[in-house]
Formats: structure tokens, sequence, C-alpha cells
């Protein structure tokens, strides 16, 4: 792995068992990430995109191969420690949400924060609501949202923590194009402002258009990598 590396995958693979049966979603994948880089990830629904994506991410471990988060490697760590390497080092924006039920939007905006121990954290979550056009919603919770607004409280969580790394999963696939076009905005100024690395996995062309590289995943195996 060469230093500016902030991610690397080496040979992963994912398989599967259900009812006897070994099933691979992903196929010896190998790829690196640079620091401060935008990367998106496309492929057909089916094709192992979240499931690479969690892998990166440290939400989930590979059946082989070596994935490597800012200099970690993950495989060989438990559930704890990869979950210390997440809320040191990465967001996640997760294609079905993943709110906490019981917390106001505004509560789970605060989580990672929380968990990183910072101070005036109320402030900055409003502030990060504000900024997705949520500041009229602080106080619902993610059942009295619309899937978008749950989608966007999600985008603030995930940038709440400066994440070095940020990894989204269809970031703008519930969103209408003005309200996509505010997120993807805010995407590519954390990138620009504060460096962040950001994974990008979707099905809209213009969005992934925008970012510096494409993958392309086909029936779990890595088809094409080309610059933009
Ligand atoms: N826990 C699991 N057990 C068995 N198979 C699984 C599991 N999770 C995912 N799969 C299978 O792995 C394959 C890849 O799923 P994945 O969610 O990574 O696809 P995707 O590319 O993100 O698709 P989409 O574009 O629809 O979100 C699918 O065929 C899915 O059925
Ligand atoms: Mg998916």
């Amino acid at each position: 792995m060469s230093a500016e590396n902030i991610l690397s995958i080496e040979n992963v693979s994912k398989v599967y068992k259900s009812a006897g049966k070994e099933l691979t979603v992903l196929n010896a994948i190998n790829f690196s990430v640079t620091a401060g880089s935008t990367l998106a990830i496309t492929g057909p629904s089916g094709s192992g995109k979240t499931t690479l994506l969690g892998l990166c991410a440290g939400l989930d471990r590979s059946s082989s191969g070596i994935v490597r988060l800012n200099g970690v490697q993950l495989d060989g760590l438990s559930e704890d420690e990869r979950a210390a390497v997440r809320n040191k080092y990465v967001g996640f924006i997760f294609q079905n949400f993943q709110l906490m039920p019981t917390l106001t939007a505004l509560e789970n905006v605060m989580v990672p924060m929380e968990l990183r121990g910072l101070k005036n954290i109320r402030a900055h979550a409003l502030d990060l609501l504000d900024k997705v056009g949520l500041a009229e919603r602080s106080h619902h919770y993610p059942v009295q949202l619309s899937g978008g607004e749950q989608q966007r409280v999600s985008l603030a969580r995930a940038f709440s923590n400066k994440p070095a790394l940020l990894f989204a999963d269809e970031p703008t696939g519930n969103l209408d194009a003005e309200t996509s076009e505010k997120v993807e905005k805010l995407m590519f100024e954390l990138n620009r402002d504060a460096g962040t690395t950001l994974v990008i996995v979707t099905h809209d062309l213009d969005l992934a258009m925008r970012t510096s590289r494409i993958i392309k995943i086909k029936g779990g195996q890595l088809i094409s990598d080309e610059s933009n």
C-alpha cells in the first residue's frame, strides 16, 4: 500500500452461505483509493455494490482478502475494534437510512459526535440539519419524516464527525432534482474544503460523472476502473 492510499482492497471476496449453498457475491476485488479523491461505484442491482461498500467501511467482514482503511487492516479486528475505527474515520450514508427510530432527527445527527466526546454538538447538529434543508424538522422522529427527509438526516449524521472517508450508498436515490443538487453540493464541498475522500455508489450517471473515477461492478466482479 502506498502512503497516500486511504483505502485499499486486495483480493476481497464475500461468500454467503444459505440453505447449504454458497453464493459468491463479490469475487476477488482489487482497488485502492487515494486520500482526498472522489470515486463512484456503479453497476446493476444485485451486483454487490452495497456489500462492497460495507466491507470497505468496516461494517461487515470479507470472506477472504485484505481491507485497509487509513493504514489499519480491518480483517483481523473484532466488531468493537472495527466500530472504533469507523467512528474515528468513517461517515456512512445507508441506502436504507438506518436512523435510530427512538431518536429525533436532531438526536440522530448528534450520535456520532457524542460518541467522539465532542462539545457544542447540539448547535453543530442543528447547523447540519439546516444545511440539508431540515431545520424545521429537527424534533421529528424518523417515522414522521418522508423517505427523502430521512435520507437527508442520514447525510447530516454522516457529515457530523467530519469523516476522513465518506461512503454514500445511493445518497440521492430518494431525492428530487433540487434536493439532489443540494446534497451533491454538500458532499463535494466536504471533499474540497475538508479533504474528505468520497466513495459514492450511484445509478445516477450525472453524479458519477462529477467524481474523478468510476468503478463498475457486475456479478460481483470489478469490470472497469476508469478516470473521469
Ligand atoms: N445477508 C445476505 N445473505 C445472502 N445473500 C445476500 C445477503 N446480502 C446480500 N445478498 C445478495 O448479494 C447480492 C448483492 O447484494 P447488494 O446489496 O450488494 O447489491 P447492490 O449492487 O447494492 O444492489 P442494488 O443496486 O439493488 O442496491 C444480491 O444478490 C443479494 O441478494
Ligand atoms: Mg445496494
